[in-house]
């Protein structure tokens, strides 16, 4: 079973924090790229929220391509106690994965699913898999939403249908409600999307009007 002090960490970081802990996890392995770019509005956009009291609100962002980690060792030690035995940096991760209220996810389309940047993410999530469906704990006790915000080149229609996926699973097992998605296709090349004008000011409004708690 998953060990005391674990628990009693995770409770207590619920309990001391006030804020409003929003947290963006940067899925491209393209720096400023479209996803980057579209994550910089959402983040402008609650910086100017009038629902948030903003010196209670705290931004945390987390860029994958920046973190060592290695992707899931499939060792099934979490299914024995809800941990990961891997040590590296998606421990330090973790508990702000359990502690936001909050949570906006970007990633582009590689061959239609998510990058393999956030898709090694995901799989180190695998824990929290363990936790909600084999161990049956819960040890996120608040209800958030997240929203997942991507890029394609093809425009093809279907082309979101699996990282959507992908995500909603991603979501689930953090009990963290699908919200909104943010989906834009046809933008390829680097600054693409600063040519669709009408993408950047969606997010930066649905930003601006957020209402988190
Ligand atoms: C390795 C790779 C695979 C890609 N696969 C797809 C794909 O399957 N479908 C698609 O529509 N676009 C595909 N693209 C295009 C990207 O989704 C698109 O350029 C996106 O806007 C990049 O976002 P970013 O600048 O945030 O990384 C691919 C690009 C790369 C580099």
């Amino acid at each position: 079973m998953i060990s005391d002090n674990k628990i009693n960490d995770i409770n207590a970081n619920n309990k001391i924090n006030n804020k409003i802990y929003v947290l963006m996890i940067y899925g491209s392995p393209r720096r400023e790229g479209n996803t980057d770019k579209l994550m910089e509005k959402f983040k402008e956009g609650l910086i100017k929220n009038k629902n948030i009291n903003q010196s209670n609100l705290e931004i945390e962002e987390v860029i994958i391509r920046n973190l060592k980690f290695s992707s899931c060792i499939e060792c099934r030690h979490c299914s024995i106690d809800g941990e990961c035995f891997v040590n590296d940096e998606m421990q330090n991760i973790y508990p702000k994965l359990i502690n936001c209220d909050f949570m906006a996810v970007s990633s582009p389309v590689f061959f239609t699913a998510v990058s393999g940047f956030l898709k090694s993410f995901i799989d180190r999530c695998q824990r929290f898999w363990a936790l909600k469906y084999e161990l049956k704990m819960n040890i996120i006790n608040k209800e958030r939403k997240g929203i997942f915000i991507s890029t394609a080149g093809s425009g093809i229609k279907t082309v979101f249908d699996c990282p959507q996926k992908t995500i909603r699973a991603f979501f689930d097992v953090l009990y963290v409600k699908y919200d909104k998605d943010f989906l834009y296709n046809n933008i390829d090349f680097k600054d693409d999307i600063l040519k669709n004008p009408l993408a950047l000011n969606e997010i930066s409004d649905f930003a601006k009007n957020l209402i988190i708690k």
